[in-house]
């Protein structure tokens, strides 16, 4: 039985979300591994039936999170609060947890039900409920009629759907989920995001999940925590983090990013590279001396230079928000086009245009690419491995 009057749950009281079964409260929890600090006074509150994801990089400490949520690791400091307890002291088993993992091991000389059902018959369940169960948590996954089956009879993809069996059969408040579609290929991966977020959806269960792959994250999570180093950069809905992202390091992980870096000028307001003078709407860099401008590939035009500045013109009498190079590639990316734009031996563009008005641009072609001030994101300079300058790989 839980005790609803255990004095975490009633310091507590008056947050009311981290009371309610399903929620998770973290609560300046800093693991070191060494003098390697994995997560660092990290807090955050999960509301009960929540789909949030951490994303981030290899080693910025998602998986460390996640191992303290479900027992396996031990905080150095700070709290974590499960359906209004404090679970510190409560071994993995003991927690409304259950963990889907990347490498789902299943019992390869058991069948698909004999797999789901271990671990309620390692707790002596009676029989008769272990067969309930099973046959639900099969359901869950529409994979009732592969119950005889031997692990290696099945697809990756529906191997997966075992593992989530085999861990919703515990019913438990909390799913943590750390890279389950890893193994999978891209298509199937694009089609279990979709299953995931139905599941969850329909079953109501509090979805934990960590990604490096901002589209999973992006296309699945009620919310997004970013994550560096330990920390969390930025927590916000999908439409947040990808149209107002907090810093630079966010604005390189989700989505792609043309950056241009060089001295704030214009007050704040813009930011003067060697191949473009960049100018957003605010002067939100007052008082840096170095900046960052983001543009999106989407939101840059691509046209033949006709050979004359087509800018309109800044108080050095440079084009604002053009830039002028040549075109080194043209992918064809089905519903849109993809442009390469080599500015200098030191930068290149990416723009992205609808397929059926793309320019009819070959390689070799010198053009001109061009935004609005609008679709400009300033930040101050961030020169970190992660970020500064950092052009994310085009997805094909
Ligand atoms: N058991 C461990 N022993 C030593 N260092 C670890 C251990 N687990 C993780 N780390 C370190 O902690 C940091 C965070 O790791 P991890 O949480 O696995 O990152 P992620 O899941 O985001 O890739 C990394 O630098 C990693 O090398
Ligand atoms: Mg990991």
């Amino acid at each position: 039985m839980t005790t609803a009057t255990d004095a975490h749950a009633t310091r507590r009281s008056t947050t009311g979300v981290g009371e309610s079964r399903g929620s998770v409260v973290i609560e300046g929890v800093t693991k070191r591994y060494g003098d390697q600090v994995a997560v660092d006074d990290l807090s955050l509150v999960i509301e009960p039936g929540e789909f949030i994801s951490f994303l981030g990089p290899s080693g910025c400490g998602k998986t460390t999170t996640l191992r303290m949520i479900a027992g396996f690791e031990h905080p150095d400091a700070g709290d974590i609060v499960i359906s209004g307890q404090s679970v510190l002291s409560a071994p993995p088993y003991r927690r409304d947890v259950n963990t889907v993992f990347q490498a789902y091991a299943l019992f390869p000389h058991m069948s698909v039900a004999e797999n789901v059902a271990y671990g309620l018959q390692q707790r002596r369940t009676p029989k008769s409920e272990v067969r309930e169960r099973v046959s639900q948590a099969l359901d869950m996954v529409q994979m009732r009629s592969f119950a005889d089956r031997k692990p290696t009879q099945l697809s990756g993809g529906q191997q997966q759907r075992i593992a989530l069996a085999r861990a919703l059969v515990n019913r438990p408040a909390v799913l943590l989920l750390d890279e389950p579609l890893g193994a999978l290929d891209r298509q199937l991966r694009e089609e279990m995001q979709l299953e995931l977020k139905l599941l969850q959806s329909r079953l109501g269960i509090t979805f934990v999940f960590v990604t490096h792959d901002q589209g999973e994250a992006l296309s699945m999570s009620d919310r997004i925590a970013i994550m560096r180093a330990g920390r969390i950069e930025q927590l916000a809905d999908a439409d947040t983090v990808y149209a107002r992202p907090a810093s630079a390091y966010v604005a390189a992980f989700v989505g792609q990013q043309n950056f241009f870096t060089g001295d704030v000028a214009e007050g704040g307001a813009a930011v003067a590279s060697t191949h473009a003078h960049v100018r957003g709407t605010d002067a939100r860099l007052s008082g840096v001396a170095q900046g960052e401008a983001a543009v999106r590939p989407e939101n840059m035009r691509i046209d033949a230079s006709t050979g004359s500045a087509t800018g309109s013109g800044s108080a050095t009498g440079d084009a604002v928000n053009t830039a002028r190079g040549e075109l080194i590639g043209i992918s064809h990316l089905g519903d849109t086009m993809q442009y390469l734009v080599r500015l200098g031996d030191d930068q290149s563009l990416i723009v992205r245009r609808p397929t059926p008005d793309a320019p009819a641009l070959r390689v070799g072609d010198a053009v001109v690419c061009s935004w609005s001030a609008s679709s400009v994101l300033l930040f101050p300079r961030d020169d970190s491995a992660e970020a500064g300058g950092y052009i994310a790989p085009p997805t094909a």
